[in-house]
């Protein structure tokens, strides 16, 4: 990332203490390549993708903490100061954007969650269509990468949505980056390298769908269970790093679970449970209603209040349906 900051010398990760030729190379490979990525990676990430002790990369991280100036209290004028680099991405409806205070947020994780066939992938395009629009249209005249987990990305879907939205179909396609994630640890390293893509395009926008399926299949059993969030939670964190370098949007989807064993109270929880609900700063509940409508809830929000509304998906893709 380029600082706009002139006052700042622009430091390279070889002037971290601790970091010489070798280390710089499995940094780099591994998509380390600035300080600020450094500045907000754990120690055993660090040490993973290098070899070095864990106690060395604790060290390499606090100085680029340092160069990076974070890791510090902020004020909350400051605090205000870098919300306002916060932009928003409409989602297509009136109603969903007012829910969400005008759009989705970059710099946070929004997660949807519902039952097969309440419309998460359908959402999912839309936003990918949405995020290439002009900026007078809700949308960020930027590039989109997507991990698509469960096949179900089609293009045949962006040019109908596209073409409702007055875009070009072809422009649009050229715009969507999408990666097919073939089990979750493949789907862990396509986010982690999702960094090398964004740095060729101006990504604004990062869709994992689904977020959850591969966990969910792969690790079954009480047993695993443990394993399963804590990776869970190494990839949201990569996810949401991302949003913040890239002041982008990170959106999600999840499916609920009926399962009493691992979910307590709610018989329809979304999978993940606490780990996903803890990364994930807005969550969206949706349900199937009458004719192709659906009733979008939004829950857990830090600032935003409860409430729920009505969206429409049908042949031009998300709309109030009014
Ligand atoms: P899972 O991934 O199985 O959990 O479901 P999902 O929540 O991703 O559901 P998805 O977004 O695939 O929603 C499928 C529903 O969207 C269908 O049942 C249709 O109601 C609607 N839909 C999908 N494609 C079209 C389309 O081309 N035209 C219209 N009108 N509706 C569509
Ligand atoms: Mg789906």
């Amino acid at each position: 990332m380029e600082s706009n900051e002139e006052n700042k010398e622009k430091k390279t990760i070889e002037d971290l203490p601790g970091v010489g030729e070798a280390t710089a190379e499995k940094l780099r490979e591994n998509g380390y390549d600035d300080i600020m990525a450094i500045a907000v990676a754990s120690p055993k990430d660090l040490s993973d993708v290098t070899g070095i002790g864990e106690g060395a990369a604790a060290k390499i991280i606090a100085a680029a903490r340092k160069f990076a100036d974070i890791g510090n209290f902020e004020t909350g004028e400051e605090i205000l100061e870098r919300r306002k680099s916060i932009q928003k991405l409409t989602t297509g409806s009136k109603n969903l954007d007012d829910l969400l205070g005008g759009g989705l947020e970059t710099q946070a994780i929004t997660e949807f969650f519902g039952e097969f066939g309440s419309g998460k992938t359908q959402i999912m395009h839309q936003l990918a269509v949405n995020c290439t629009l002009p900026k007078e249209k809700g949308g960020f005249d930027s590039d989109v990468m997507m991990i698509d987990t469960e096949n179900t990305f089609r293009p045949e879907r962006i040019i109908q949505m596209a073409k409702s939205r007055g875009a070009d179909p072809d422009e649009t396609l050229k715009r969507i980056h999408v990666a097919r994630a073939y089990n979750s640890h493949h789907q862990i390293l396509l986010a982690e390298k999702a960094q090398d893509t964004a740095k060729e395009y101006n990504i604004k926008l990062l869709i994992v769908d689904s977020l959850t399926a591969h966990f969910r299949s792969e690790y079954v059993g009480r047993g695993s269970l443990a394993e399963r969030q804590q990776l869970l939670n190494k990839h949201m964190h990569d996810l949401l790093r991302f949003g913040t370098i890239y002041n982008a949007v990170i959106a999600v989807t999840n499916q609920v679970s009926a399962r009493p064993d691992v979910f307590f109270g709610d018989p329809m929880a979304p999978i993940g449970g606490n780990i996903v609900g803890h990364t994930a700063t807005f969550r969206i509940y949706l349900r199937k209603s009458k004719g192709g409508k659906r009733i979008a809830r939004l829950i857990d929000s830090p600032y935003l209040p409860e409430g729920e509304t009505v969206i429409q998906i049908g042949e031009d893709g998300v709309s109030d349906g009014t």
